[in-house]
């Protein structure tokens, strides 16, 4: 049957460059699956224990009942001083206090865009970490890292327009789509 796939987005800004690949994903998701963007983290308040007693955020309730109805995760992020932004671990950390736990045994691919020649790779290793926690089931292979990224979009447009990059995009969709099928 169809899977659908949440996305994930690391950054706020509105000209980011992995916004423009996470809007991407939904108009090259390949026959067969659904992809479709989960709200904004910047809706989430700064995780606090207190917060949390009150009563959780409905924008976390919100989204840890998208990603336990989706089939799998796709997280799109920059990589800020080779970790991990704010708002993004801000995001796990809150999300990771739900019960049943959202992203637990549940497949996720890892993307990372950036204008460097390293492409977000020591985030990856760092989001891979926090993830081992959640028991989220994530992708080895492949990995997209995408990086001299200044030359792959048109900024103007706010389009990812290398065709190579996309394809290898559809590649991991389509190795997301073959962990998730094998895990139901
Ligand atoms: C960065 N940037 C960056 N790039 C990188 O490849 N490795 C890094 O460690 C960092 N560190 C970093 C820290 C902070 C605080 C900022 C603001 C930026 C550059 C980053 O990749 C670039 O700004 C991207 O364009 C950010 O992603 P979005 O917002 O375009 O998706």
């Amino acid at each position: 049957q169809k899977l659908h796939f949440v996305v994930l987005l690391g950054s706020l800004r509105q000209a980011s460059l992995n916004r423009m690949v996470a809007e991407t994903l939904p108009r090259i998701a390949p026959e067969g699956i659904r992809i479709s963007p989960l709200g904004s983290v910047g809706a989430f308040p700064l995780y606090d224990q207190d917060l949390q007693d009150r009563g959780m955020p409905a924008p976390v309730l919100e989204m840890a009942d998208q990603i336990r109805s989706a089939d799998g995760v796709i997280i799109v992020t920059p990589e800020y001083n080779y970790s991990v932004p704010g708002v993004l671990k801000n995001a796990l950390d809150w999300l990771s206090r739900v019960a049943p736990q959202p992203l637990a045994r549940k497949p996720l691919a890892i993307q990372t865009v950036s204008p460097g020649m390293i492409g977000g790779a020591r985030a990856q290793y760092h989001l891979r970490q926090i993830l081992v926690f959640l028991d989220a089931y994530v992708l080895n292979k492949p990995e997209v890292m995408i990086g001299q990224a200044a030359t792959k979009f048109d900024t103007g447009r706010r389009e990812l327009t290398d065709q190579d990059t996309r394809d290898f995009l559809v590649r991991q969709i389509n190795a997301l789509a073959e962990l998730a099928r094998a895990m139901t």
